[in-house]
């Protein structure tokens, strides 16, 4: 099945290929620059002495940059507006890079621009949507180009409501709160601050994916601008081998511009969280295994189940949704049987909900994401809450320290939604499912602490994966939007996704612009630090 997918596409990227080349090899950047109104003539004169280095190509580039759109549209440091925008990153590590300039582009032929002047420069770049990839260059470059997609803020509804257009510098908040007054939503992100640009393009879990699936599965159509600076949509019917690809490749193969999401009917909401403590983690396990396995039963309810530390004590978080206006619903009564220290759960809208996450997701700490992918087990759910709590006693005392261990369900009927609109690249399949979805996640404050909080990470993930292993229930699907700079995402989707991945790069970019102007994140051939911790 996922052989046979690849394959198809496969067939069609070498048939693409065939037919004609998407950028010719006499492809002149210079000339493309032109075509869009630049002044070059300007650029050869702003050279200046050029010793070949980083530095200088940057400086040539964010001085065209800045003399083809104004200083409005660039920040550089010692401007007030540099710190303010370095400070809208939520990890402390992204906040610490110091890009040459940041650029802002409010159309899309100035990404095409800016996308051609790194590689007449080649100085390089990193995009930024929301900001909340937490590593270092992960959306931020240490003496390049960061295009911030802030100003690409539009919403708007088709004549129909099916098909919401959405800026990539949209948080999910704001797409929400636009969306409601018509009883609409998207399936999107569930904390407020998070970016529709690296959320949609890494897959994407909602509230509402039991029901329709994943963000990345419910995208129409992609408005992309390739390292050629041309600007294609992508959809099931036209350039489908990108569209394939964009759901879930990240950001290997341009920069999307316009996200034609589908909108799903949705009025009020019910959930929240219920506060437990450590006597009440064998229930919390039993039920998050039975909603799990019982997920196909009522597709309106969702779940996340947290573990975590703080003030010496262990507690866990049962943060329970439900897609209509209903309160403890019947699929939940194992859950809501389970005495709880607090309860947050009411009857309250989608934008509502995601503010009350985003207010324990505070910006300005250090931070770390791992993942892993497992079979879905009790048992094994158990060995995972256990291993956590074992080994964050080595870092236990790291100032301000909140480490958690979150467990969610890739339910099947989130699985089968994945093969809609001719699949996906993340080479997961219904019939493996339901899986359990572990990321690890930590915050801190002191930089003197990062390696031995890392390491405690690193630990964790090898521990549950090696016993994972023994008992059969390893899988090697790495969630880019959960995975640390030491893992490697892509090849976890399998040899021949990775393969059909490369080629379909290969056609929109030949000369790898994604992969070399563009360093930062997840990038096809394996993890952005090959080193463990
Ligand atoms: C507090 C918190 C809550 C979260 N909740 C969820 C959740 O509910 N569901 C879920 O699935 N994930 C969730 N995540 C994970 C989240 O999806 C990832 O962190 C994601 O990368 C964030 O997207 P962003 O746009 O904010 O990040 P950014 O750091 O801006 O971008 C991440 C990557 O995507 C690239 N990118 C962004 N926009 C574009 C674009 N338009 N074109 C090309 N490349 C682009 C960037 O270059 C970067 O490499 C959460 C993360 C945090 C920290
Ligand atoms: C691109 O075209 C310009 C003329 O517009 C020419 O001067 C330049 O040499 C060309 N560049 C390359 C790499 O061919
Ligand atoms: C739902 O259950 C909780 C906990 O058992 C209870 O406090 C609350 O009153 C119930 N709400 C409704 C509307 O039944
Ligand atoms: C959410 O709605 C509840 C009930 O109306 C309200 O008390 C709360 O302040 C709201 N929270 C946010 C973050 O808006």
């Amino acid at each position: 099945m996922r052989i046979s997918r690849a394959m198809r596409f496969a067939v069609l990227v070498a048939g693409t290929l065939a037919e004609s080349a998407f950028e010719p090899v006499d492809f002149n950047v210079t000339n493309a620059l032109v075509d869009l109104g630049v002044n070059v003539d300007f650029i050869s004169k702003l050279s200046g002495p050029v010793e070949g280095s980083s530095r200088d190509a940057c400086r040539i580039a964010c001085n065209a940059l800045e003399y083809t759109f104004g200083s409005d549209s660039v920040d550089t440091p010692r401007r007030p507006s540099y710190d303010s925008f370095t400070n809208t990153y939520w990890s402390l590590q992204q906040a610490s890079v110091d890009p040459y300039c940041i650029f802002k582009p409010s159309k899309r032929e100035q990404v095409s621009v800016v996308v051609l002047l790194s590689r007449l420069t080649q100085c390089p770049f990193a995009v930024k949507s929301g900001g909340h990839a937490a590593f270092a260059g992960a959306s931020s470059i240490e003496g390049g180009i960061t295009v911030a997609l802030e100003r690409m803020n539009e919403i708007t509804l088709s004549s129909d409501n099916k098909i919401a257009s959405i800026g990539p510098g949209n948080r999910w908040q704001d797409v929400y709160t636009r969306l409601e007054s018509q009883d609409l939503a998207v399936v999107g992100g569930r904390v407020a601050a998070i970016g529709v640009g690296g959320l949609t393009l890494g897959g994407g879990i909602s509230f509402f994916s039991n029901q329709y699936g994943w963000a990345c599965d419910n995208v129409a159509s992609y408005e992309v601008v390739t390292a050629s600076g041309i600007v294609v949509t992508a959809s099931l019917s036209s350039s489908s081998d990108l569209y394939w690809a964009l759901r879930g490749g990240g950001n290997n193969f341009g920069i999307v511009t316009r996200f034609d999401l589908q909108t799903i009917p949705q009025g009020k909401m019910w959930g929240g969280g219920r506060l437990l403590n450590e006597a009440a983690f064998p229930a919390a396990i039993k039920a998050f295994y039975n909603l799990g396995m019982n997920s196909a039963q009522d597709k309106d309810a969702a779940q996340i189940l947290s573990f975590a530390y703080a003030q010496n004590t262990k507690f866990a978080s049962a943060d329970l949704q439900y897609a209509k206006p209903v309160a403890n619903t019947s699929i939940f009564a194992e859950y809501m049987a389970i005495p709880a220290m607090k309860d947050t759960t009411q009857i309250r809208s989608l934008s509502n909900l995601t503010m009350q996450f985003d207010a324990s997701n505070p910006n300005g700490l250090r931070e770390t994401y791992w993942t892993a992918t497992f079979k879905l087990d009790e048992a094994f759910a158990a060995f995972t809450k256990d291993v956590f709590f074992e080994e964050i006693a080595a870092i236990a005392d790291a100032p301000s320290l909140v480490p958690a261990v979150t467990l969610q369900v890739i339910t099947t009927p989130q699985l089968e939604k994945m093969a809609q609109n001719g699949g996906n690249p993340l080479g997961l399949d219904a019939k493996d499912g339901p899986l359990i979805l572990l990321n690890l996640n930590m915050m801190w404050s002191l930089i003197d602490d990062d390696t031995r909080i890392l390491e405690t990470n690193s630990k964790i993930l090898d521990r549950t994966v090696a016993e994972a292993e023994k008992r059969g229930l390893a899988v090697d699907y790495i969630y880019m939007n959960y995975a640390s700079q030491y893992q490697s995402v892509v090849p976890s989707y399998g040899e021949a996704n990775q393969d059909t991945l490369e080629q379909i790069a290969h056609h929109y970019d030949p000369i790898g612009v994604f992969q070399k102007l563009q360093p930062g994140y997840f990038k096809l051939g394996g993890a952005p630090v090959s080193s463990a911790p």
